[in-house]
């Protein structure tokens, strides 16, 4: 894979270039380089299970480009349009420091990109290391709109880990019978969730256990004895996974871009929007091995995929010519039930942060956030737009707001721009009514308001969020992803949270530090940041349908002193509206 792709220029330029490079790199360690990319957004039409629909690719590619860097780099990726739908890249994870202009939530940071039009988004990799993904941030869009994103250390700096002999990257996703753009429209015409996915894919493939897939499957190969990386990303839309290898273990290292303490699994479980980098040691008999995936479902009665995508381990010796090397059929993975909620919360508790970091136990700012789904009654439940349970709609909110993305400008430029009646920063605090969330809710608290509200913070502020799931229309986990920072995962458990007791128990010594946490389904999980980052930042589920019912936020950060704590300006070509 290329790192970048240099602009054209002479050979000697170029010579020049990299004997420059070189002395750069024998001189300092330091040297940061800036990586280009072009993506062109097309039609692409794309066959799987043996279907074909008509996908919206980057360069023609599922998944997209793999984009790699090094911590302090750089990067300038010209996104151009081709396609005839708006569109918008996210680059999930990268702090974006200072600067919301690139970070690329549709109406949030900026307006999307029109068919015909372009945007560059230029950004600096500032203290992460590790594995995220870029993704569209616009409707369902990002349902093929994905690509790896690999951070290295520094040159002449190190993983913590001993150097894998090879790296790979895995990337989950869904396939769907139709494309993206006319699932969302039957979502939002019906009500009702949108269809669920035909298959699960491991970069693209969906492999052994699909018609017309198995001539596909992806293959890992590995020499005996060798470790390698493999740098799990969650794309898909809707569905938490599982994922393990048969008869090897998995040692996560990683989790988010952030390192973590070795944590050694058979099975992990990963939501959308998640990453994992996990060591992988080829200690088995020389064979065939699958990787695969499976569904980990926890809404009540709702439809799922529960097919197992697969891609094989593939020792090397296996194949060529040696007698044990029949290609017999590979071995397959165990994976739990789809409603194993024990053991995915036990993996997740397992992961805990790298440093003893000390997280700040003095709290400035004390939310309290009741998320999750709702239904809005119809006057004619018998229309065909109110397919959701007895002729209603879904909807979604945090705090009773669900949230309403403005059209004519972004949140971000109508603030800079000081736009008015474009958004209110009254979003509260704390639910604006107290129940008991995972109780018996009385149906009269089912249906929240609309609203296009914002939180407010203090540039430094310290502060903690309690996220509590309700059992309204059904408990459930809830991917919850924080753009424009990472966060301290500093507890979770499940029922109502008790603000007498639980905060006794939090982990202020080796939290995790990540930004996609899963809310346990009918439970509450606790998060810290500082408010280090101004601009506006969006927090929502990492569920498609739930951020289109409008469970989402987005805070507003304001800037501390002098440059180093205030947004850049934003660039001359920023999309309008
Ligand atoms: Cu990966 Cu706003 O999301």
């Amino acid at each position: 894979m290329e790192i970048s792709n240099l602009p054209g220029k002479s050979c000697c330029l170029w010579l020049l270039f990299n004997l420059l490079t070189v002395i750069t790199w024998l001189d300092s360690f330091a040297a940061a380089e800036t990586h280009y990319h072009e993506f062109v957004i097309q039609t692409t039409p794309t066959t799987r299970v043996c279907r074909t629909v008509n996908i919206i690719t980057v360069n023609g590619q599922l998944p997209g480009p793999t984009v790699e860097a090094r911590n302090g780099d750089s990067l300038a990726i010209r996104v151009v349009n081709a396609a005839k739908y708006n569109v918008t890249i996210h680059w999930h994870g990268l702090r974006m420091l200072r600067n919301p202009w690139a970070d690329g939530p549709g109406y949030v940071t900026q307006c999307p990109i029109q068919p015909g039009a372009s945007y560059t988004y230029r950004f600096t990799i500032i203290n992460q290391e590790g594995t995220l993904f870029w993704h569209a941030h616009v409707g369902f869009l990002r349902a093929t709109l994905y690509g790896a994103i690999i951070i290295y250390p520094r040159l002449g700096s190190h993983y913590p880990f001993p150097m894998p002999r090879r790296e790979f990257p895995i990337l989950l996703a869904e396939w769907f019978d139709r494309d993206p753009v006319s699932l969302l429209r039957m979502t939002q015409f019906t009500g009702a969730p949108p269809n669920v996915s035909i298959a699960y894919t491991i970069n693209g493939q969906p492999g052994d256990f699909y018609r017309c897939s198995s001539q596909d499957t992806v293959r890992v190969p590995v020499e005996a004895g060798e470790t390698i990386l493999l740098r799990i990303i969650n794309s898909a839309l809707e569905q938490e996974l599982f994922f393990s290898v048969a008869n090897h273990r998995m040692t996560v290292v990683g989790t988010d871009a952030t390192y973590t303490k070795p944590f050694t699994t058979r099975v992990i479980m990963i939501g959308p929007g998640q990453t994992y980098d996990v060591l992988l040691t080829a200690d088995q008999i020389p064979g065939r091995y699958y990787m695969a995936a499976r569904a980990y479902e926890t809404a009540q009665n709702a439809p799922f995929d529960n097919t197992t995508p697969t891609a094989i381990l593939e020792y090397k010796s296996v194949g060529c010519g040696n007698n044990n090397g029949q290609l017999s059929r590979p071995l397959l993975a165990a994976l739990p039930a789809f409603n194993d909620t024990s053991t995915a919360t036990a993996f997740t508790n397992g992961i805990r942060g790298l440093s003893q970091n000390t997280v700040f136990t003095n709290v400035d700012v004390n939310l309290n956030f009741v998320v999750g789904l709702g239904l809005i009654n119809c006057t004619n439940p018998n229309s065909p737009r109110c397919q959701g349970p007895n002729g209603t709609r879904f909807t979604a909110s945090v705090n009773n707001v669900s949230l309403v993305l403005p059209r004519t400008s972004s949140l971000m430029q109508a603030y800079y721009q000081g736009i008015p009646g474009v958004f209110t920063t009254d979003f509260p605090p704390v639910p604006p009514l107290q129940f008991n969330y995972t109780g018996n809710v009385p149906r009269g608290l089912w249906t929240p308001s609309r609203g296009t509200k914002l939180y407010k913070l203090k540039y430094g502020s310290r502060v903690q969020i309690v996220f509590q799931d309700t059992s309204i229309v059904t408990t459930e986990d809830h991917p919850l992803h924080l753009h424009g920072y990472d966060f301290f995962v500093v507890g979770s458990g499940f029922g109502n949270f008790n603000p007498a007791t639980d905060p006794a128990n939090f982990n202020l010594v080796d939290p995790p530090q990540r930004n996609t946490i899963g809310n346990p389904p009918g439970g509450w999980v606790a998060i810290r940041f500082v408010a280090d980052n101004p601009g506006i930042w969006f927090m929502h589920c990492h569920k498609d349908s739930h951020l289109f019912w409008g469970f989402a936020m987005a805070f507003l950060v304001e800037n501390g002193v002098g440059p180093s704590q205030t947004v850049i300006p934003p660039p001359a070509d920023l999309p309008p509206c």
